[in-house]
């Protein structure tokens, strides 16, 4: 099966649905897809490949689509086994096929594929090169570390399409949505956000700089790796520049919570009744029953968090230890918090929690550490509310 996008293009990606674990770590409850291209002109491009989960189909795919034509490229825009398993099964299968890739993916293939021979098999790309098709071309343009140090993206200007590798990609199977073409992220957003900064978070500045580059080029249609196709280049871009750049999407307050026996996710709710009160939006967050991907997802996307927590083995609960990991090596940064500690002999959380923050680049708290001996007691309401002030000063 395979997505005509032109007379000359279409998708020949895959549909993994009963994937449980993208990358062994994101839950993906509407699946993955693994997507490719195929280019038919007088010369026959392939565009990637696909996880091996889904390699037979792609195979299959591949081959319908080809109409009994015989690729002559295959360019790997990135090298990750999501979309590279099959190289060594393509090439096999058409022995005349050159592998276009940048200088580091030729360097690396060999470590994934040591029985294949790469000899006279590759053709290195780099910056501005174009491969020509025949009354179509690809131009390529590095885009390192987005998301890792081998990646390129290419750019069709006949037909005005930018392949973007992962970039511009989302969680979730194509098929199942109804279209391989979305017009409007609306639907995708969520698992757009949650893709893009679980995956892409920490490289920023790399994204900012691929945007850059690709400013001056004319898009009608973006074709990730993963997720629909892309018809609304602006909105995507407008996306993009504002997440790569740190800065929140919305005004919400995240209330991310890490409770033992219940007594701080009591506080938890009671802050977020209060911040509600005057106004605010609220996502709450329990740290110990959602996948840190989420709560990771959302702290990249609101202005502002709290952070409430148990104590434990003299530091903090371990799924704000996780949550705060997380977030320190994507880089979040240039928000503000308030922390909030529960401890019902010696608190040691919000030292532990200020501690991790300190790593984080631009991370400002708002009031002083609010401390709860248990439970949330009466007495603790007027420092709570001047705490729900504090937040949203
Ligand atoms: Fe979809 Fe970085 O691989």
């Amino acid at each position: 099966m395979y997505t005509k996008i032109s007379d000359s293009v279409c998708c020949i990606g895959t549909d993994d649905l009963a994937l449980d674990l993208f990358e062994s770590q994101y839950p993906v409850p509407s699946g993955m897809s693994y997507n490719s291209y195929l280019i038919v002109d007088e010369k026959v491009a392939v565009l990637d490949t696909s996880d091996a989960r889904e390699g037979a189909q792609w195979l299959a795919n591949l081959e319908e689509a080809l109409c009994g034509r015989v690729p002559d490229y295959l360019v790997v825009h990135h090298l990750e086994p999501d979309h590279s398993a099959m190289i060594a099964a393509a090439m096999d299968r058409y022995p005349s096929l050159t592998v276009v890739c940048t200088q580091i993916a030729a360097r690396m293939l060999p470590q994934f594929f040591e029985d294949e021979n790469f000899e006279g098999r590759c053709m290195v790309v780099g910056e501005g090169d174009s491969l020509e098709l025949g009354s179509h071309s690809l131009r390529f343009f590095m885009a390192p570390m987005v998301h890792w140090p081998e990646v390129m993206v290419s750019w069709m200007p006949e037909e005005r399409l930018l392949f973007s590798a992962d970039a511009f990609g989302t969680f979730g199977a194509v098929q199942p949505s109804g279209s391989p073409f979305c017009r409007d992220l609306g639907p995708w957003k969520d698992e757009a956000a949650r893709y893009y900064f679980n995956i892409c978070g920490k490289y920023g500045a790399q994204v900012g700089k691929l945007l850059d580059k690709l400013g001056d080029l004319e898009v009608e249609l973006i074709c990730p790796l993963h997720g629909p196709m892309l018809t609304d280049v602006a909105q995507a871009v407008r996306l993009y520049r504002l997440w790569s750049s740190y800065e929140p999407e919305n005004d919400s307050v995240l209330v991310a919570y890490a409770s033992i026996h219940g007594g701080t996710a009591r506080l938890a709710l009671r802050l977020a009744e209060m911040l509600e009160k005057r106004g605010a939006s609220v996502v709450l967050r329990d740290l110990s029953r959602c996948d840190v991907s989420y709560a990771v997802s959302d702290a990249f996307r609101c202005r502002r968090t709290v952070l409430a927590a148990s104590s434990y083995d003299a530091g903090v609960f371990p799924p704000m230890h996780d949550f705060l990991w997380h977030l320190q090596i994507k880089s979040w940064q240039n928000r503000q918090v308030a922390v909030v500690q529960n401890g019902s002999w010696s608190p040691t959380a919000g030292r532990a929690i200020c501690d991790m923050l300190a790593a984080m680049k631009n991370v400002e708290q708002k009031g002083e550490t609010l401390t709860i001996r248990s439970r949330m007691h009466a007495a603790d309401l007027p420092a709570l509310e001047a705490l729900a002030d504090a937040v949203l000063s």
